[in-house]
């Protein structure tokens, strides 16, 4: 039994997660790298580390459920029973969120109910906010409205631009994420129980 995470672009947060979870010794290890962009750097950093990686194009699938469909195949056999989302530019849908009902985490550049979508950052210094930061949080039909799981606020200093932001974001993100993923597989944090989502129980 293992975790995937799914990424898009850069991977930063995957290469976090990697380093974590390899200098901590999780008890349950990274053992794949989902990403729906060929080509993406985010696979460089799997080669590097070693994390064996499965690329999709969705456009090749005649629907999203026919993506997933492949995608659950995948995941059912190797083993995989959570998923946390770093920079996945994609809503989960229906296959996934059912067959992983709360066990699909993701990670948010705001402090979330602020901010919901893929421009958070820009819009947290466009509206002026004093404070912003990050919110791991689990996966739901919406766009960033699952139940949070941990938060960390981050200041708006005056020359702060988007970059200057992005990066104190990300520095907070590379640290929360982790920590959240170990305290989850260690049961010092449950997911939510309404839907029998007990990481501990299989
Ligand atoms: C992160 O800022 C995360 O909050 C958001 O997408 C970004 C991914 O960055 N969901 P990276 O690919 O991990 O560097």
């Amino acid at each position: 039994m293992s975790i995937a995470v799914f990424a898009s672009g850069s991977g930063s947060n995957f290469e976090a997660l990697v380093e974590r979870s390899q200098s901590q010794g999780w008890p349950e290890p990274i053992s794949l790298l989902v990403c729906d962009q060929p080509g993406a750097p985010v696979l460089e950093r799997a080669k590097r580390l070693g994390i064996p990686t499965a690329v999709y194009h969705p456009s090749d699938y005649k629907n999203k459920a026919a993506y997933e469909e492949e995608v659950l195949a995948c995941l059912r056999e190797r083993g995989i029973r959570l998923i946390l989302l770093a920079g996945y530019m994609r809503i989960v849908g229906p296959v996934l969120l059912q067959a992983y009902r709360w066990r699909i985490l993701n990670i948010h550049p705001s402090l979330l109910p602020a901010f919901q979508g893929k421009n958070a950052v820009e819009e947290a210094l466009n509206y002026g906010v004093r404070w912003t930061g990050v919110t791991v949080h689990w996966v739901d039909e919406g766009i960033d409205t699952g139940p949070i799981v941990d938060q960390k606020p981050v200041l708006v200093e005056p020359e702060d631009t988007v970059d200057t932001l992005q990066k104190k974001i990300q520095f907070v993100e590379h640290n929360l994420y982790p920590a959240v993923v170990r305290k989850l597989l260690t049961g010092r944090i449950a997911p939510p129980e309404a839907a029998g989502g007990d990481l501990h129980r299989e």
